[in-house]
């Protein structure tokens, strides 16, 4: 036997030399759930270890995580039912809660990377990402508006990464413009691109209580059979303007991430969701996998496919284990 490639696994030494992939805690952007109010934090039913903090406790969670390594957050709102509306109004509120927290986050943190969500859903009575006409269709174009008004509004509290994940057509070059036509032209866009509609996003919609309350998100989120199809929005977003493109969900399609890092020059991401967390977490409750490991294993595995950047409930977790 001429090859035998067991002699470079004999050693960790040695594997370790030979290590194709490096998970570091740059990788990740940590996503945070902002609830309304002081001196609160409440665990996700769902997402055993994950809370919605309220803003004050918000800054000391942000502070202990970047004395981790850990140097960008994707800040969600958790929006009370009494302020949606079918136009989800209090988005583009220069007032809102959410809206001032990020401006607080940005001014105590100023090196911290700020990302924020682009879409109607946890600010809509009807909890789509979209306006929803008398018949339940959602309406294209007319949602544009909205989501460039809810970018500028964010973009105003000096954030660094606004991220559209709508999935409406046209909606990179659209919020590019009105960011660019108001002087943030230097406000990055990291585009959900290829985005499905995924059974995975379940528990996340348990944290903003944002489920659609009629139908479902398949008329805009891609069909999961799909993985050409990723390729269009991918050219499309890239032609747009985004400066990174994002794959999501992560586990269940790293055939989508790999084929668009092999197509692409700009950096992509992938948004290991909220029901990627809980099934760990679930069964390592459980006693059936060992949870720490087979995170480990699936992190670095989204990284081997090719992602540049790991939107991650685990990123805090996974700090502690790879101490930068
Ligand atoms: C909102 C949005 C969703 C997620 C991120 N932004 C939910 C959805 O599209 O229904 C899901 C994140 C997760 O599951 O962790 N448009």
């Amino acid at each position: 036997m001429l090859i035998r490639p067991r002699r470079n696994r004999k050693s960790a030494a040695i594997r370790e030399m030979v290590e194709e992939t490096t998970l570091t805690t740059k990788d990740f952007i940590f996503p945070l759930f902002l609830l309304e109010g002081t001196n609160k934090k409440v665990e996700v039913d769902s997402m055993p270890g994950i809370y919605r903090f309220t803003l004050d406790l918000m800054l000391k969670e942000i502070e202990e995580c970047l004395n981790m390594g850990i140097k960008a957050f994707d800040v969600f709102p958790v929006v009370d039912e009494k302020y949606k509306d079918k136009m989800a109004t209090k988005s583009a509120d220069p007032n809102f809660f959410y809206i001032k927290a990020l401006k607080e986050i940005k001014s105590k943190f100023p090196e911290a990377c700020i990302m924020t969500d682009v879409a109607m859903d946890p600010y809509s009575s009807d909890g789509h990402d979209g306006i929803v006409d008398e018949n339940g269709n959602i309406l294209n174009d007319e949602t544009l508006d909205v989501l460039a008004d809810m970018a500028l509004a964010q973009a105003e509290t000096g954030i660094d990464i606004i991220g559209p994940s709508d999935m409406m057509d046209g909606r990179v070059e659209y919020i590019r413009d009105a960011l660019d036509e108001n002087g943030f032209e230097n406000t990055s866009i990291m585009s959900y691109c290829a985005k499905y509609a995924s059974a995975f996003y379940g528990p996340f919609r348990d944290a903003l209580d944002s489920a659609p309350k009629s139908g479902d998100k398949k008329t805009y989120q891609m069909n999961p059979a799909n993985k050409h199809e990723a390729m269009i929005e991918a050219e499309l977003d890239a032609q747009e303007g985004a400066d990174f493109l994002m794959v999501k969900p992560a586990l269940a399609y790293l055939d989508v991430i790999h084929l668009l890092k092999e197509n692409n020059e700009l950096p992509i991401a992938a948004y290991n969701v909220s029901g990627e967390y809980s099934l760990i977490k679930a069964a390592a409750e459980k006693g059936w996998l060992d949870g720490e490991a087979t995170m480990m294993e699936s992190l670095l595995s989204i990284k081997r496919a090719g992602a540049d950047v790991i939107l991650s409930y685990f990123a805090k977790e996974a700090a502690q284990i790879l101490r930068f």
